[in-house]
């Protein structure tokens, strides 16, 4: 009885943590799957040639700080401008909250 008023209480906290939480990552990912890892690799981990940056596990809030800056112009390049000027403002939360989860070779906080 105690175990499962526990469960329904965990349940119930991890639900909400996911409502409040940035970025919808099972929404990046099928984005990310879609666009994305034909460059960056699957979960942004192997990129297909060593000029494409490794996403995975890079903090959330720098992937959509950098993201954002490719759509407003702050930060140029030829390639990433024109993806990031194809993304709503969801899309790069969603995205950066998928990248972040994965598993990859940036330094985790
Ligand atoms: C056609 C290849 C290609 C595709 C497709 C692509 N990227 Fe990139 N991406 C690059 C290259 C090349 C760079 C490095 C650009 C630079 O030096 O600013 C880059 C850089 C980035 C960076 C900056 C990484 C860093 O360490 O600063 C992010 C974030 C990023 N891409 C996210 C994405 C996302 C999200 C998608 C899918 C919507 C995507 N990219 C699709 C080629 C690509």
């Amino acid at each position: 009885m105690k175990t499962t008023i526990a469960l329904a209480m965990a349940v119930l906290v991890l639900s909400a943590g996911s409502a409040w939480a940035r970025g919808d990552a099972a929404a990046g990912a099928k984005k990310a799957a879609e666009v994305c890892a034909a460059c960056h690799g699957e979960g942004g981990a192997k990129p297909a040639t060593p000029d494409y940056p490794i996403l995975a596990g890079q903090p959330q809030d720098y992937l959509e700080h950098t993201l954002k800056s490719y759509k407003s112009g702050k930060r140029k390049n030829a390639i990433m401008s024109g993806m990031a000027a194809a993304l709503s403002k969801e899309e790069i939360a969603d995205l950066a909250a998928y990248f972040s989860k994965q598993k990859g070779l940036a330094y985790k906080y």
